[in-house]
């Protein structure tokens, strides 16, 4: 796809030719990923958080959530939670808190790989190469990191370093693929400053970095943030250029994103199901998803890690959530995979 068709499929609205896309993304999904819809039992271990993300509801100066980090002993009881609700990959996230430490999380993870048969992928923010190399030994099998915009000036925006470094998430997701990661990214649909020829440079950004695995979702705005408020917001767009946050155009990011990288695992995410909780995932799954990222983090712990307000599955148990996410794959006529359900855009060379 050249960058004029990303970008006149991303400005189409006629009905009929939108269903030719949902078509295409489908097809394409059936013939790279097949039909089985892969699921990861999502734990939101830590909501600390020492950066300052102007969309985020975690970030450092929030000081209305209330803090936690879950033990190790807390997060092997989800993990083993995962396993009984036939799950095959859990997915250990936090905010960027410097309080999950090389070494325990090495250990973390070394406990996970050695008690089950999960697959671990971390989502722990931006790290030091130590780090990532020392979880890799550990045994960690994937990370993910979404670089958010392509957009430099959107992103610093948006997204302030750490006093006296740079954010360069690109630099990142090549470390993570040096280390022999299944490597992750994505970013948000709507970001207030985003245009339309910025976000057809994310999709030809995710084929440029050839993503195993690709999460994007609308941009929701949270009132404690600074981007919720208008008057931070200097990056204004015209009506005609600014994307709006909307669900369809998150079934269009998904869908070129499966056509851009016909072999990567992309998520039906809980952004989406925020927008759309009736069939939201369901129409993700038709439109070129063929992963769901469950949450089975403990009902105490999942009302504080608010990144954006109402969201999904909030009040919900992983059991709840468990027994909904396979009824709704089952429903649309799909199965729910089976084992851990790498990419095959990850298998296609030994790296
Ligand atoms: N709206 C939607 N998505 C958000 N994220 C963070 N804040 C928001 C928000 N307000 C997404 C980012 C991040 C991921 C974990 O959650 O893309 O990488
Ligand atoms: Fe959580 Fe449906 S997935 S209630």
């Amino acid at each position: 796809m050249t960058h004029d068709e990303i970008l006149s499929w991303l400005r189409q609205t006629d009905p009929a030719r939108l269903a030719r896309l949902w078509r295409e993304a489908d097809a394409v999904r059936q013939e790279h990923v097949g039909g089985d819809v892969h699921l990861r039992g999502l734990i939101e271990f830590s909501n600390r958080c020492v950066r300052l993300c102007g969309y985020c509801g975690l970030r450092a100066a929030n000081t209305k959530v209330e803090r936690y980090r879950m033990s190790a002993d807390e997060i092997m009881q989800c993990a083993r939670l995962a396993v009984r609700l036939g799950y095959g990959t859990v997915v250990l996230q936090s905010g960027e808190d410097p309080g999950v430490t090389r070494d325990w999380m090495a250990e973390l993870v070394r406990r996970i790989k050695g008690e089950t048969p999960l697959a671990v992928t971390l989502s722990l923010g931006e790290r030091d190469e130590a780090d990532l190399a020392a979880w890799r030994a550990a045994g960690a099998d994937r990370y993910l990191l979404r670089f958010e915009t392509s957009n430099r000036a959107l992103y610093d925006r948006i997204h302030p370093p750490r006093d006296g470094q740079t954010s360069d998430r690109l630099t990142l997701l090549g470390v993570l693929r040096r280390l022999g990661y299944e490597v992750g990214s994505g970013v948000m649909i709507g970001i207030p400053g985003q245009s339309y020829d910025d976000l057809a440079r994310d999709i030809e950004l995710f084929a440029a970095l050839d993503l195993d695995m690709i999460g994007v979702g609308p941009y929701l705005a949270h009132p404690d943030t600074p981007l919720a408020d208008p008057r931070d917001m200097p990056l204004l767009l015209p009506d005609d250029e600014q994307v709006p946050a909307s669900e369809e155009m998150t079934y269009k990011v998904i869908a070129l994103a499966r056509l851009a990288c016909p072999r990567a695992n992309i998520p039906a995410t809980t952004a989406l199901a925020t927008l759309n909780g009736t069939d939201g995932r369901e129409l993700g799954l038709e439109r070129g998803a063929n992963v769901i990222m469950p949450n089975v983090t403990p009902p105490q712990y999942r009302v504080h890690y608010e990144i954006y307000p109402n969201k999904a599955c909030l009040a919900e148990t992983a059991e709840t959530c468990g027994r909904c996410v396979a009824a709704r794959i089952e429903a649309i006529g799909r199965a729910v995979g089976v084992g851990p359900g790498p990419s095959p855009n990850y298998l296609k060379d030994s790296r």
